[in-house]
């Protein structure tokens, strides 16, 4: 008797399977080829990453679980389905989509994202958690990168589903996206586990317009502890890494990662450019910064963090330090 672990990604692999031949075989999967065309996908990839298509109807997925005699509570575990409310029965979850099956760092499909080919909200749907899927711990495309992020010692951490097939179709393999979710301590152990024991270093992909740079505050001092390096790549106004690779090209990229700022660089210039470097300005940034140094543990890169903190805003180190020791533990 299979544990309900191997049931459930048993059950996920079939519906992998299911999906992508519904995408790549059955004639409803054809606006779904041409969507997936019109974003440059390449074959190939959609091919490795298992991308599928959920067709439109509210049974589809139940008649195949039905048909190959699967449990349906099995399958709502696995968040497949959905329990109606004012009746029995199921209804699927994931219906007219384009279907990203994600997996964990063994290549196990623990769940699915799916992204509406219009307008129509919400523009991604994704599995719940479940026994085998727990976002805080589940980078998109690991598996995927793991030799990669090895043999370079560097990982690009993107945004989006798309963002990560295109970081691959661009030979940037040494990527994982984190699918909008914060970056955890989590993730960046196992991206520190993955990058192998030499020199390693991540770099944080973001959208100019940034929302996820307050979220990287707090991982200063995971990527310390964890042992890696920690870079900011600033994609220019209106891009994300799938615009931009498909704009501008790899050789583009790479120079763009060449010329990024450390993590801890990159926080302090952006406060900077928020609030200036007159004296109200000044506070407003250490006030910004204390907590983060008070994050750090080993207390001579804390130093080394306040030192250079004091000298590129011009004021005394005393003075931040005396910020930090006011933190709250
Ligand atoms: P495209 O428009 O297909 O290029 O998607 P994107 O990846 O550029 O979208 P966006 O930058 O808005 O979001 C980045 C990532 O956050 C997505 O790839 C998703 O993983 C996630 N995300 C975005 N919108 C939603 C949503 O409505 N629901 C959920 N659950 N996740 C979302
Ligand atoms: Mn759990
Ligand atoms: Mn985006
Ligand atoms: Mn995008
Ligand atoms: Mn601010």
């Amino acid at each position: 008797e299979a544990s309900q672990r191997e049931q459930l990604l048993g059950l996920n692999r079939r519906v992998m399977e299911f999906y992508q031949e519904m995408l790549l075989k059955n004639p409803r999967g054809r606006g779904a080829r041409s969507y997936l065309e019109k974003r440059g996908m390449d074959p190939e990839i959609l091919r490795q990453f298992g991308i599928g298509f959920a067709p439109p109807g509210w049974d589809n997925l139940i008649g195949f679980l039905r048909k190959n005699r699967f449990s349906l509570s099995l399958a709502e575990k696995a968040g497949l389905i959905v329990p109606r409310k004012q009746q029995n029965g199921y209804y699927d979850r994931f219906r007219n989509r384009v279907i990203f099956p994600i997996r964990d760092v063994t290549g196990q499909v623990v769940a699915f994202g799916g992204r509406v080919m219009d307008e129509a909200l919400p523009k991604y749907l994704n599995s719940p958690e479940s026994p085998v899927y727990h976002k805080r711990s589940t980078l998109y495309g690991l598996h995927a990168a793991r030799s990669a992020c090895r043999s370079r010692g560097r990982v690009y951490i993107v945004e989006g589903y798309f963002d990560l097939l295109a970081m691959h179709q661009h030979g940037l393999t040494n990527s994982v996206a984190t699918l909008g979710t914060s970056l955890t301590r989590d993730h960046i152990r196992r991206l520190s586990r993955a990058a192998g024991s030499g020199d390693k270093k991540a770099y944080l992909v973001f959208d100019s317009d940034a929302a996820g740079v307050n979220a990287a505050k707090r991982t200063i001092g995971a990527f310390l502890e964890e042992g890696m390096e920690a870079a900011v790549i600033l994609l220019p106004p209106g891009h994300d890494p799938d615009s931009y690779l498909f704009d501008q090209g790899a050789e583009a990229f790479d120079r763009l990662a060449q010329k990024a700022p450390t993590l801890f660089g990159f926080l302090i210039e952006n406060a900077v450019s928020a609030h200036g470097l007159a004296l109200e300005g000044k506070v407003k940034i250490i006030t910004e910064m204390a907590p983060v140094l008070a994050e750090i543990q080993d207390a001579v890169a804390r130093s080394v963090y306040i030192q250079h903190l004091a000298e590129t805003i011009g004021v005394d180190e005393a003075a931040v330090l005396e910020k930090v020791r006011q933190q709250q533990p």
